[in-house]
């Protein structure tokens, strides 16, 4: 494969509307900063690093890697068990299973795949990056099976995965007790808990070389918070009713953009000793494919179809979140003094007895205020913008193509959207690329 000119493009300006109309872009810090450029510097030089031996039949892995991420986290989660049955056997059966089961049976297991492809694309198939990409794709699964416990207790969310929420499942097991609901919530708290220290454990347990450790700490750290701090400014939106642009963007990239694509992406270099350069590129890629994907998931809340999101529709409108489709639509009805559209916003939002006509009538604002689709094209811009970073990154040619693809499809790009007009990885001058054409070293 030829490299492309792309590294001398600049890169456009993220495809939000404009500090005059709703505020500047996110004043996050970028992906990395200063204030861990020591860190960086050490843990980035050099991709062969001294790992332990290790296992992973790396080729095999590629061909299923939710599959391999599942065999691993059979085998780390039944030491746990044990270890919980010990501890006490009731805990063991009624949560600590739960939690496993949770972790192991569900879900598209998106982010362990951007780790283990990131840490393919900076590496190439070196076995040990492979293994510490595995492990820590298993530990950033667990710390979603924390957050979507607890986000479900949260937003009051009966279905996930389709299938009763842990909360509500529990609640269940117990119905007819006086206080069942309560224990329910209670208990998915706990279930949350411990799928985080078992996420930490695994983290901590995964040999990597002192650079690359200091590196995935401060990453584990900086995910963790940033996504407590964003599923807060989500759920204060609500009481507040804070519907400003920068604030929803700003939620939605520290509860969703940054644990789901930037920081898994930023793991994977990380086990593979990429150079801070390739570590900022792909940054940049995850956070906007990130917050494509949140964009989606808001889109989908109201329009998917509950049997392919295993999520009840209308969630966020009878819960009043504050997501960004919704503050499209409220400032486009404003701008255009849409008194109707912004009565049925008024009447439905945070509505918890909200009604099939109340959820259609929504649907009508959402599209006649135009909301839907400036959030569709913003999705397909974000896209196109997580791409032209991507296709900046220097990468091995074997893992580009894979991760490039896992990108494009968590972005939730429409088909004949921007980002999927650009050319495809595996062809040539897509992306920058070391190693030559399929030279997956
Ligand atoms: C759901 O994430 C939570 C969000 C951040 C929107 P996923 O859609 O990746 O959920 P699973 O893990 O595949 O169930
Ligand atoms: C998810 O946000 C963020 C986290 C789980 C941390 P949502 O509340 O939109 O996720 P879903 O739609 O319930 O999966
Ligand atoms: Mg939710
Ligand atoms: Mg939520
Ligand atoms: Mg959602």
């Amino acid at each position: 494969m030829r490299p492309t000119h792309a590294k001398d493009r600049p890169a456009t300006a993220p495809p939000w509307p404009s500090a005059a109309t709703a505020g500047a872009p996110l004043p996050l810090k970028p992906p990395v900063d200063d204030r861990e450029g020591h860190v960086e510097d050490e843990a980035c030089q050099g991709a062969s690093t001294p790992f332990p031996a290790c296992s992973v039949e790396v080729r095999e892995a590629d061909a299923d890697v939710p599959g391999a991420v599942g065999r691993m986290l059979d085998g780390v989660l039944a030491e746990r068990l044990r270890r919980a049955r010990s501890a006490d056997p009731l805990f063991a059966e009624e949560l600590a299973e739960r939690v496993a089961r949770f972790t192991l049976t569900g879900g598209k297991r998106t982010r362990a795949q951007l780790v283990w492809w990131a840490a393919r694309a900076c590496a190439g198939p070196d076995p040990a990056a492979a293994a510490a990409a595995l492990r820590l794709g298993g530990a950033v699964e667990l710390l979603q099976t924390c957050a979507l416990v607890h986000d479900d207790v949260m937003d009051r969310a009966a279905l996930r995965r389709g299938r009763p929420a842990l909360h509500a499942d529990l609640a269940e097991r117990y119905a007819g007790r006086v206080g069942a609901e309560r224990f329910g919530q209670s208990a998915a708290v706990l279930a949350g808990d411990l799928a985080l220290a078992w996420a930490d454990d695994l983290v901590a347990e995964t040999p990597l070389s002192p650079p690359a450790a200091a590196l995935v700490r401060r990453l584990w750290s900086d995910m963790r918070t940033e996504m407590v701090a964003g599923q807060y400014l989500d759920v204060k939106g609500q009481i507040t009713a804070a519907w400003s642009l920068p604030r929803v963007r700003r939620a939605a990239c520290l509860k969703s953009a940054l644990y789901s694509v930037e920081r898994p992406l930023a793991l994977g270099a990380a086990v593979a000793g990429a150079d801070d350069v390739t570590l900022r590129r792909l940054s940049d890629a995850g956070r906007c494919v990130g917050m494509a994907f949140q964009l989606r998931d808001d889109v989908e809340d109201v329009f998917g179809d509950p049997r392919e999101t295993g999520k009840t529709c209308g969630g966020d409108i009878r819960e009043g979140k504050p997501t960004y489709l919704v503050a499209v639509a409220r400032s486009r009805a404003e701008a255009a003094r849409d008194g109707a559209a912004l009565a049925v916003l008024e009447r439905w939002l945070g509505d918890a007895a909200l009604t099939g006509h109340g959820l259609e009538q929504m649907r009508e604002v959402l599209v006649r205020t135009g909301a839907r689709a400036a959030v569709e094209s913003t999705i397909d811009r974000l896209a196109a913008l997580g791409l032209r970073h991507f296709d900046r990154a220097v990468l091995d040619a074997e893992g580009a193509g894979p991760l490039r693809a896992l990108l494009l499809a968590t972005a939730g790009a429409r088909p004949d959207g921007n980002a999927a007009r650009q050319r495809p990885a595996d062809t040539p001058r897509a992306s920058p690329v070391r190693g030559g054409a399929g030279g997956g070293g």
